[in-house]
């Protein structure tokens, strides 16, 4: 199984990619089968989106066509969404836009809201509502909020109680993940989805 990891900071040194490589570990760590792909925004920024891509504008198609295909192969996404002015950040949400295309058609989501202090609930909040429509990806229900961002997964071993929660709460959260991306393996290949019909969302 093959899991997308996308992480929605602009910055190229942020903690969403120090997050982002965590996960990435956890994620071999957990079978020897699995593989990810990780993507940093701000390390490979996306153009900000024009329909031109829907006249294959090389400007749009050209820095997003590897990331679709890439995306396309992965069985699951682990989204990861710093909190910015309380808001997800610009560059998550015109993720999105191109990330209407299929790549990430009926395929689980965990989200992750990172805060350098407490907070990290409100683009997990807005995600939920507002990513999923055009993208059809699925949210589950577990997601993880990483508080004090600075504080933890910095060591290969918790150096606090809240490091080793936080750790245990990833470990939970990315099982859960795995087994939902094989239960929607079934959905996607049952003959019910209709995306030429149906590729927008209500
Ligand atoms: C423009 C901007 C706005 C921010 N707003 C918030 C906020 O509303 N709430 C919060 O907990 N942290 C906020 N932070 C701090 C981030 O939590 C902190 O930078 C953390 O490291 C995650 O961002 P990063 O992945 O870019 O490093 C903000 C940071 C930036 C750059």
């Amino acid at each position: 199984m093959k899991f997308a990891i996308v992480s929605g900071s602009h910055r190229p040194q942020s903690q969403s990619g120090k997050v982002a490589r965590f996960v990435a570990g956890q994620i071999a760590a957990l079978d020897p089968k699995f593989s990810s792909y990780l993507l940093e925004l701000g390390k490979e920024p996306l153009p900000l989106w024009e329909e031109g891509i829907w006249n294959k504008d090389p400007k749009m198609i050209e820095p997003w066509r590897p990331v679709s295909e890439a995306l396309a192969g992965c069985d699951a996404a682990v989204i990861i969404a710093p909190e910015w002015s309380g808001m997800a950040p610009a560059a998550l949400k015109n993720f999105f836009l191109f990330a209407s295309d299929g790549c990430l058609y009926h395929k689980p989501g965990l989200l992750v809201g990172v805060s350098a202090s407490r907070n990290g609930a409100y683009p997990i909040a807005e995600l939920r509502t507002s990513s999923y429509k055009n993208s059809h990806i699925q949210y589950i229900s577990e997601h993880v909020i990483v508080r004090n961002v600075n504080e933890v997964l910095n060591e290969a071993t918790p150096v606090s109680e809240e490091d080793g929660a936080l750790r245990r709460r990833f470990d939970y959260g990315l099982r859960v993940l795995a087994e939902y991306g094989k239960a929607l393996q079934a959905v996607r290949a049952s003959g019910v989805l209709n995306r030429k019909e149906f590729p927008f969302g209500m």
